[in-house]
């Protein structure tokens, strides 16, 4: 950490941030936004005919300007909006399209798999290169696919309630994990609660899930001590509600508290496979029961995985070859379908490998290294995180805990930051502050960022 920010450490970022200056520069922000893009306005008012609030998936009403911006096209590390303005995008479609937009071995795949059938409900060859790839990838023997990650956390939250006879499954307080209902739990003190915004939960959350801190040892020891837990559900760092990095030694407590507590792990890569070709698993020898990943998988086509021991893989056959398997609540009539087998081969074929790696997590380094010059420069109290080929800066400290992390949010300052830059050609991923490099992102690209980020910076403090 920068010497003067270690300095100023605990000092709040409230008395370095005038919040009347802070409201003025966000107006004129939004008054250059409106004023830059008429053809964006133009389809946001169309589009409050027929769509609720005006976009197809409520996410994307998250952009910090008072209407989105409607895409026209993406391709490797940029993106044209409906204006004609070109973006440096560092959002990457939170993580979909990791591998850059449009990979071309993918794009090539899909058009020639699209002319060959969409969907079949047969196997296709694919997906057996599909399912030796993530073996060798993750060091899971025995795999099944979904079309989200979502689906698969579901999948393998079921599957680790028949294996253990248990019913509730522990997460970390402000994780994120798809639209999985066990999931939306954080604590309340020492209560177990909804997360707010959490929209009709089927039951009390408390009744279905256990909730601790990251990193915090005792507290997940005490939690597993009760024995009704049937999995561990956890990002290996947390990256949802900014990243949260394990501590030394979190992930062989986490590991031996679930085996002698005869609990599963499943550890869910769907973001921190940012850490390398196998994910953070692979990179830092975990060793979970079950994986779940998605998104960048294919590319950006729908598509996800689960994997499991091959312990696991006999017993839950005899569920899932049932004769009832078709509705035991584990798969779906589009999940491995050819069109996704052959966009999954394709992509981890060509992209996120050893070598891509080699670009994006430099970048990475390269993007935090010049976010933390300029907050140093400038005295302020703030810092960034870098997990391999994803980066993130905090107005605040780094914190150790999702708790902590949730306490820190500074969505006017997060606003500000993330309007100016889409303002001045750079996307930043609309939830928290994090940048995530694809081997189409350069050098310039990223200094581009630091560039803006400097001068954000010097309005806000009004140096
Ligand atoms: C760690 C993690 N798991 C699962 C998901 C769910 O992915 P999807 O929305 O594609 O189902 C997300 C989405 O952000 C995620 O970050």
């Amino acid at each position: 950490m920068h010497k003067a920010v270690a300095r100023l450490r605990g000092m709040s970022t409230k008395h370095l941030v005038d919040t009347d200056r802070l409201a003025d520069l966000f107006r004129r922000e939004q008054h250059v936004f409106i004023d830059a893009n008429p053809e964006s306005k133009r389809l946001a008012e169309e589009a409050t005919r027929s769509l609720v609030g005006g976009v197809p998936m409520n996410w994307m009403s998250r952009w910090p300007g008072p209407f989105p911006l409607f895409g026209r096209s993406a391709r490797g590390s940029r993106i044209v909006d409906a204006d004609g303005h070109e973006y440096i995008d560092l959002c990457l479609g939170d993580t979909g399209a990791m591998p850059g937009h449009a990979p071309p071995a993918t794009v090539k795949t899909v058009g020639d798999a699209a002319a060959s059938g969409l969907t079949t409900m047969l196997p296709s060859e694919d997906s057996i290169a599909v399912g030796d790839e993530l073996r060798r990838r993750f060091g899971l023997p025995a795999w099944q696919f979904a079309l989200t990650a979502t689906d698969a956390n579901r999948f393998a939250i079921r599957l680790a309630r028949w294996l253990t006879g248990r019913p509730k499954i522990l997460v970390f307080n402000w994780c994120y994990h798809g639209t999985v209902d066990e999931s939306f739990a954080i604590l309340d003190g020492d209560r177990v609660v909804s997360r707010p915004g959490n929209v009709g939960p089927p039951v009390d959350p408390a009744q279905t899930t256990r909730v601790v801190e990251f990193n915090d040892v005792e507290g997940l020891r005490a939690a597993l001590a009760h024995r009704d837990v049937a999995a561990v559900l956890a990002e290996p760092a947390l990256t949802n509600i900014g990243i949260v990095l394990p501590e030394p030694g979190f992930h062989d407590v986490l590991r031996q508290a679930t085996r002698s507590t005869d609990t599963l792990l499943i550890i869910d890569e769907t973001h921190t496979i940012c850490a390398g070709p196998g994910g953070y698993t692979a990179a830092n020898d975990l060793d979970p029961d079950l994986l779940t990943i998605g998104k960048s998988i294919a590319g950006g086509v729908p598509a996800a995985a689960f994997g499991m021991t091959i312990e696991l893989a006999e017993r839950a056959a005899t569920v899932l070859d049932a004769k009832e398997g078709d509705e035991s609540g584990v798969g779906g009539t589009l999940a491995g379908n050819p069109l996704s087998a052959a966009a999954m081969r394709a992509t981890l074929e060509n992209c996120l490998r050893e070598e891509d790696f080699a670009i994006t997590i430099p970048l990475a380094a390269r993007w935090a290294d010049g976010v933390q010059e300029a907050i140093g420069e400038f005295e302020a109290p703030w810092s960034v995180q870098q997990l391999g080929s994803r980066a993130e800066y905090w107005f605040s400290p780094p914190p150790r805990t999702g708790g902590e992390a949730a306490a820190r949010a500074n969505e006017e300052l997060d606003a500000f930051f993330h309007l100016y830059a889409l303002n001045r050609g750079v996307l930043l991923t609309p939830f928290h502050n994090m940048a995530l490099m694809a081997p189409t992102t350069s050098e310039a690209d990223v200094d581009r960022h630091t560039e803006i980020f400097r001068s954000a910076t010097l309005e806000v403090l009004g140096r």
